[in-house]
Formats: structure tokens, sequence, C-alpha cells
């Protein structure tokens, strides 16, 4: 063989491993909204299993809480009956880091939380648990201004209750923590949270602090449809030996299943990768 026509096959040997090297760590080289997209289509398609999603829930049972309720400080949202399209879409934007959230980061991929079908399993388990009688809310000040400031700007795409839209992936934002909404609303005005609705960002445009706070105080507000909320002190009775914040300590969240494993390959695990930092 010439030494040209070494080089030539030797460069071509190379770029084979490049391109499957590359292949191995991610499916394509999409933009993080395209890969989110084309998972939400695919598990739509999927036949959910509750009973999985039950066990793929106890990952997440550690922060959202075993009824899924969050914490009214906002630290936590509360998800449970959130339309399952709309969990869906955050699952599937949150692990393709079309939406920053270091915390969940490493329990959202796959390695951890599994595949598509994992995740029509978790939001469908999600979607059906009832929802906190007792969520946080605002001051309660200014209530009529958040009323008009509501039906004014938001009610057409979140509903006039709050409801959100299922075919549309609309969150539903009634009942939801007011700290946490807080927290959104700014994330999504300034640009922070990728994910959001343009036509909402422009819709907020212009907003005062007084017009967030007035609006989303009266969003916290809006009662969910009573089938939709448990019982005052309801718990999860599918987590029935779940310890609640033993001694005032909440709990960590667990270490992921596998992470100790030893990794198939001589590569180093593709997951979870250090939380980029904000
Ligand atoms: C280590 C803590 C942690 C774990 C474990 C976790 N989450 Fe989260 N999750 C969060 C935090 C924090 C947020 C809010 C992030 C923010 O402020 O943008 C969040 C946000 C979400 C949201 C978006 C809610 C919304 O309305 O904006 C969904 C849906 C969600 N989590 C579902 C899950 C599911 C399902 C699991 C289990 C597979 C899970 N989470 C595991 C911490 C966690
Ligand atoms: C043009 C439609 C539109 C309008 C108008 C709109 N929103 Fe939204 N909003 C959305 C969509 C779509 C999302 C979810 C984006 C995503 O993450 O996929 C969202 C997300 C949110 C979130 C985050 C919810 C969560 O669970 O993470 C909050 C809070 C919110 N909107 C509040 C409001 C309020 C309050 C108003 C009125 C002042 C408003 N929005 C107006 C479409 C809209």
């Amino acid at each position: 063989m010439s030494r040209h026509a070494f080089a030539i096959g030797l460069s071509i040997a190379l770029s084979g491993l490049v391109s499957t090297a590359a292949y191995a760590q991610e499916p394509a080289s999409e933009s993080p909204a395209e890969t989110a997209r084309l998972e939400y289509e695919q598990v739509m398609t999927l036949t959910p299993d509750l009973e999985n999603g039950r066990k793929v829930y106890l990952t997440c049972a550690v922060c959202h809480r075993p009824e899924g309720w969050g914490a009214p400080d906002g630290a936590y949202p509360q998800i449970a009956g959130q339309l399952r399209t709309v969990i869906i879409k955050q699952l599937a934007d949150i692990r393709a880091r079309n939406r920053d959230n270091p915390l969940m980061y490493p329990f959202s991929v796959p390695r951890i939380l599994g595949g598509p079908q994992s995740v029509a399993d978790v939001a469908a388990y999600v979607a059906q648990l009832p929802m906190t009688p007792e969520n946080g809310v605002g001051p309660g000040v200014d209530l009529p201004l958040g009323k008009d400031v509501y039906t004014e700007h938001c009610s057409k795409c979140h509903g006039e209750n709050g409801e959100g839209n299922e075919a549309e992936h609309i969150p539903a934002i009634a009942g939801q923590h007011y700290l946490y909404l807080m927290r959104q609303f700014d994330a999504i005005r300034t640009g922070r949270r990728k994910n959001s609705d343009p036509k909402m960002v422009k819709q907020i445009d212009g907003f005062t602090p007084l017009h967030q706070a007035a609006v989303l105080d009266y969003t916290s507000r809006l009662r969910p449809p009573e089938s939709k909320l448990a019982e005052t002190g309801w718990t999860n009775p599918d987590f029935p030996a779940y310890v609640r914040d033993p001694m005032g300590v909440p709990p960590m969240p667990p270490m992921p299943a596998g992470l100790l494993e030893a990794p198939a390959s001589a590569e180093p695990p593709a997951y979870p990768s250090v939380p980029p930092a904000r």
C-alpha cells in the first residue's frame, strides 16, 4: 500500500470511529428543542403503564413528595394533577437540556429514569394524583387587579380557571404554589427559561412587579375542580413505608440506581454529567 493510500485508509477508519463515538453519546446533533420535540412525539404514541409509573415515581417522590404536592415555599412545584402532555413535555425538555434544571437533571436522564416508555408511565401516574387542597398562596392584596390582568392576559391560553390545555401542552396553573409561579414567571420574563412560549413572553412584556404579583396571587387561588383535589391530610397509599422528614430533616435524593455499577464499556458513563453552572 502506498503511503498516500494508507493515509486515506487511516483517515476513513478514524472518521468512522469518531462518528461512532459521537453517536454513542447523542442520538443525533439536533438542537435541544428538536431532541425534546422528537421524544415528546414518540412518548405520545405509547400506552402508559400506571403500575410501572408508580415504580418510576419513587425517585421523584423525594423532591416532589409522595403526594406530588411539592413545597409551598416554591422550591419544588406541585406536579400532582398536572396535564399529562405538560409533564411529558417538561420531562423531555429537561433531559434534552431545553429547560435548565440542574437539581433534577441527573434524575431525568434515560439511564436513571428510563426511555420514552418510562416517561409515558410516570407522566400518567403523576397526572392522576389528587392535588393539594392547601397550596401556597400570595398575600391576598390586589386580588381584583389580579383577576383583571388574568382575564385580559392569561385566560386565552391557560384557560378561564387556570386549567391549561392538554392538546397544546399549556400548563395548568390553578392551585400551583405562589412562590413557584413567581419564580417561573421571572424565568420566562427574563428569558432564563429556554422552553418558554414566545407568545407568552410578548404578552407579559412590560408587566410591573405589582401586576405580576397580583396576577400570580390570583392564579394561586384559582381552585382546580373538586374532583381533582385531595382531602386535607391525604397521604399517598402507594408509598406506605415512606418516612416523612425523619427528625425534622428532609431526606436527600436517593443515589440513582445504577450509578455505582461498573460501566459496560471502557468509556466514561455518559450520565449523569455535572450540571452546568447557572
Ligand atoms: C432532586 C430533586 C428532584 C427530583 C428527584 C425530581 N425533580 Fe422534578 N423538579 C425539581 C425542581 C427543583 C423543579 C423546578 C425547577 C425550576 O424551578 O425550574 C422540578 C420540576 C419538575 C417539573 C416541571 C413542573 C412545572 O410545572 O414547571 C416536572 C413535570 C417534574 N419536575 C417532574 C418530575 C418527575 C416525573 C420526576 C421523577 C422522574 C422528578 N421530577 C424528579 C426537582 C426534582
Ligand atoms: C400565548 C399563550 C400564553 C399566554 C397569553 C400566557 N401563557 Fe403562560 N405559558 C404558556 C405556555 C405554552 C407555557 C409552557 C411553555 C413550556 O414550557 O412548554 C406557559 C407557562 C407558564 C408558566 C409556568 C408554569 C409551569 O408549570 O411551569 C406560568 C407560571 C405561566 N405560564 C403564567 C402565565 C400568566 C400568569 C399569564 C398571564 C399574565 C400567562 N402565563 C400568559 C402560554 C401562555
